[in-house]
């Protein structure tokens, strides 16, 4: 086993400003990691860069921009970051959304295909060189156990002829997943660690729909989820046990390794190349 302590190392969170992935910075902080929080509105993730100083009592925090769901801006913020750091040590892939209407985004993908699975094979595949030249480094995304009912729809990946919020949301979480194991896969014996994870239903904004339905399953969320705090407890054990040092390409849930529901290999591969042929067109 590798020896291994986040003290001093650098990490970036996305979706930093809300539920687990505040959660995540914060643990992060406290642990005394030098946190790039990533967020998408200026005034409110400045806000949340003050709050978790002040409550972390570090100062070692700074913030990158970008709405995830638009591929430019993830191509800005990875430069934007790049820029700034020749280093990356932990990459927390935290970022997601769930919506119940199909929104197609300003450069033509479904909302959740392109923010909770193209910006994650994008923004990892940018900070590759940052994350080689600090390896060992880690790279954790935030899936989620819905995976186990989600398919990858080749035929219609955007899900133009049919969307739902949970078949939308459950083909991104397995996304994760694949994408986690071919990177882990390509990156064998780089140093380079990948690892994905289920947080737990937990009480967050990430279920905040519009009218009464949301509002319901808004407050059975908070009554009966985890909390964000409890929710980031994974998050943070991939990204600081030095027991999973040279764990590669696994799901954890509770701290502890799972088995998934994938498809064969194969589908990874392919989940992988198709996504780098739609990164390739112009957006
Ligand atoms: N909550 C659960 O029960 C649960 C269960 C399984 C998996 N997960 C996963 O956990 C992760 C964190 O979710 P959460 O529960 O903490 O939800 P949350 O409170 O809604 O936080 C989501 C975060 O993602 C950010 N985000 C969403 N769309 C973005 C975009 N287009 N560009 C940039 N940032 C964007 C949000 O930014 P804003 O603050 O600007 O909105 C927020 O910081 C997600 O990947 C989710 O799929 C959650």
């Amino acid at each position: 086993m590798r020896a291994w302590d986040i003290e001093g190392k650098t990490a970036l969170v996305t979706g930093a400003t809300s539920g687990i992935g505040y959660e995540t910075a914060l643990g992060l902080l406290r642990a005394g990691a030098h946190v790039v929080i990533a967020g998408r509105d200026p005034a409110k993730t400045a806000r949340v860069l003050a709050e978790l100083k002040e409550k972390s009592g570090s100062d070692r925090a700074e913030s990158v921009l970008g709405d995830l769901s638009l591929m430019r801006e993830v191509r800005r913020l990875a430069a934007d970051f790049l820029a700034r750091h020749d280093r990356l040590h932990v990459l927390v892939n935290n970022a997601g959304v769930i919506t119940t209407t199909r929104t197609v985004t300003a450069e033509g993908h479904e909302l959740l295909f392109a923010t909770n699975h193209l910006a994650v094979h994008l923004l990892t595949g940018l900070l590759l060189p940052a994350l080689r030249r600090a390896a060992p480094a880690r790279v954790v995304t935030v899936s989620s156990a819905i995976h186990r009912i989600g398919k990858i729809h080749f035929g219609d990946l955007m899900l133009e002829r049919g969307y739902g919020a949970f078949k939308a949301y459950a083909q991104s979480k397995l996304a994760n997943i694949l994408f986690t194991r071919e990177l882990a896969r390509r990156l064998e014996g780089t140093g380079v660690t990948a690892n994905a994870l289920h947080p737990g239903f937990v009480g967050s904004n990430l279920g905040h729909q519009p009218g009464a339905l949301g509002r319901l399953g808004n407050l059975f969320a908070t009554t009966f989820g985890k909390s964000p705090a409890q929710g980031a407890a994974t998050s943070l054990y991939l990204a600081r046990a030095p027991e999973v040092s040279d764990v590669t390409g696994g799901y954890f849930i509770d701290a502890r390794p799972h088995s998934p529901k994938v498809p064969e290999a194969s589908v990874a591969a392919r989940l992988w190349d198709v996504s780098e042929q739609l990164l390739a067109q112009p957006g």
